[in-house]
């Protein structure tokens, strides 16, 4: 998909395919009321018999409404007092779906008309390219399979300040597609040397990036046991990967992002239930969601540096596995009672966590799909975030609100650390029964006190379950945006 700015007014366009907006009560944009005067069709009337509504996320094709119009979407974006940004994304989400699954050659946009509260023009055309570009993904193992190309002229005023919103969405849509992909693929062919490679395929194509990959054995001689602990009973050996994006002067201080990577969560000896099992593939997903924003700020170049560490692992059961009450030593030197295999997240982060200090960073965000009861908390809507720095988790919270990949924060008080206690160790990897996405998060906490650190819980939102099954690329919006606000 190729975007470009134009500024060409309805009564002027040939094109195979335009999209108008119109409101609830019959009210329309000006491009529609330019289009009725212009067309073979009167909207009025269509309002009238009830065949459009203006309601927002309703779309009505019309076909060969004038000699020079092929098609016409008429988009509804409900009241027109009261576009807000989750209505204009919904009837965007919606409009996206239906070019992309009738595509046209070209296609021109007036949607730059349609006043969204507290947004700008673009907000506006950054929405619409990231959209656009988040509904031309397919899943396919065949590379060579292309999509048909189409040009959308984007209608504007306001030409380059539109084009950059235009590269930024269509650079944060790619990304999302990138984490998409990675999560998406099965955990025959997604191993955590797969994820290695790709790194290492990225940082021969970019002069922006290095990659660097710690083996199991030089992971042993830093003392990641823990990390370890996990990939033991796996004939897949485990990958810290290291990827270093410099978009700024060496001076500045990294952010860095940690990505929860195990390839295939079997919960090792503490063995899961075989009811959709196969979902555990998704378990690289806080991984993926690093490479794509790592895609995204390579695309837009963007001034900053930021360190990317993937703990990739795969967790089985074998008779090398770790067990049940087994005691690990983590690199931090804290000891682990290991109560359940299945909380492996956590091993695996734990020392990626303590490997981050030597950056000196500005700041750590991991990124993991660390808990079932993050699902239960918190649904599909928003990420769980927790934090031991208030104004990273309100940098976050504001991101994930301008881009619609919306976090919730949650507490992680030292009431609730009590839940960790062993009698055999520093920490134990479970809590209980409660408030199982806290407990967790506070685990992490424990190694993190060097710097400021926020967490993102995405298991509820990095994928969706059921007939749309699949990767859904979040937090990339979410990530992007803060780095991007981070830059200099
Ligand atoms: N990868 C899972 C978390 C998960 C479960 C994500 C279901 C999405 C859906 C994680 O490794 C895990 O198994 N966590 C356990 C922790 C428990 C043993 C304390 C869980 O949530 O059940
Ligand atoms: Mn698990
Ligand atoms: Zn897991």
């Amino acid at each position: 998909m190729n975007f470009i700015t134009k500024t060409t007014s309805i009564d002027q366009i040939k094109s195979d395919c335009v999209v108008i907006g119109v409101y609830t009560n019959g009210q329309l944009s000006q491009s529609a009321e330019v289009f009725q005067q212009h067309s073979n069709i009167s909207l009025n009337n269509l309002f009238d018999a009830g065949e459009i509504s203006g309601k927002e996320a309703q779309i009505v094709t019309l076909y060969q409404p004038s000699s020079t119009i092929k098609k016409a979407l008429i988009v509804g974006f409900g009241d027109k007092d009261q576009v807000t940004p989750e209505s204009f994304r919904k009837s965007i989400n919606e409009l996206a779906k239906v070019l992309l699954k009738k595509p046209s050659k070209s296609v021109s946009l007036y949607i730059d008309e349609i006043a969204v509260n507290g947004w700008n023009s673009g907000d506006k055309a950054r929405y619409c390219s990231e959209r656009m570009t988040y509904a031309s993904y397919r899943f396919t193992l065949d590379k060579t399979k292309k999509s048909k190309k189409s040009t959308i002229s984007y209608q504007c005023e306001q030409i380059s300040k539109t084009k950059k919103s235009l590269a930024i969405g269509v650079a944060v849509g790619n990304g999302v597609n990138i984490a998409r992909t990675l999560g998406d693929l099965p955990g025959n062919i997604c191993t955590p040397s797969y994820l290695a490679n790709e790194a290492r395929k990225l940082s021969r194509t970019h002069k922006t990036l290095t990659t660097k990959v710690l083996s199991e054995k030089q992971m042993a001689n830093l003392g990641m046991d823990s990390l370890l602990s996990v990939s033991a009973g796996s004939t897949e050996a485990a990958q810290l990967i290291i990827m270093e994006y410099k978009g700024a002067a060496k001076s500045q201080k990294p952010h860095v992002l940690v990505g929860k990577g195990i390839t295939f969560d079997t919960g090792g000896i503490s063995l899961k239930s075989s009811d959709a099992m196969d979902e555990m593939k998704f378990d690289m997903c806080g991984a993926a969601s690093v490479f794509g924003t790592l895609h995204t700020l390579i695309e837009l170049k963007t001034k900053i540096n930021v360190v990317a560490i993937i703990a990739a692992a795969e967790n089985m059961p074998s008779g090398n596995a770790t067990k049940p009450g087994d005691i690990i030593t983590s690199m931090s030197g804290k000891t682990i009672e290991v109560l359940n295999t299945d909380a492996e997240g956590r091993l695996v982060l734990c020392d990626a966590l303590t490997y981050a200090k030597h950056y000196k960073p500005q700041s750590v965000i991991d990124i993991a799909t660390l808990t079932g009861a993050c699902v239960v908390a918190l649904g599909a809507h928003a990420s769980g975030l927790f934090s031991n720095n208030n104004q990273l988790a309100e940098s976050l919270l504001e991101s994930g609100q301008n881009t619609g990949d919306r976090a919730w924060q949650m507490p992680i008080w030292e009431e609730y650390k009590e839940q960790l206690k062993s009698n055999f160790a520093d920490l134990a990897n479970i809590g209980g029964r409660t408030a199982g996405s806290i407990t967790a998060a506070c685990f992490l906490s424990h190694f993190t006190k060097d710097y400021p650190w926020a967490h993102l819980d995405i298991a509820g939102t990095a994928w969706l379950s059921g007939n749309d099954k699949g990767a859904t690329g979040r937090p990339v919006p979410l990530l992007t945006d803060y780095l991007l606000k981070q830059a200099v």
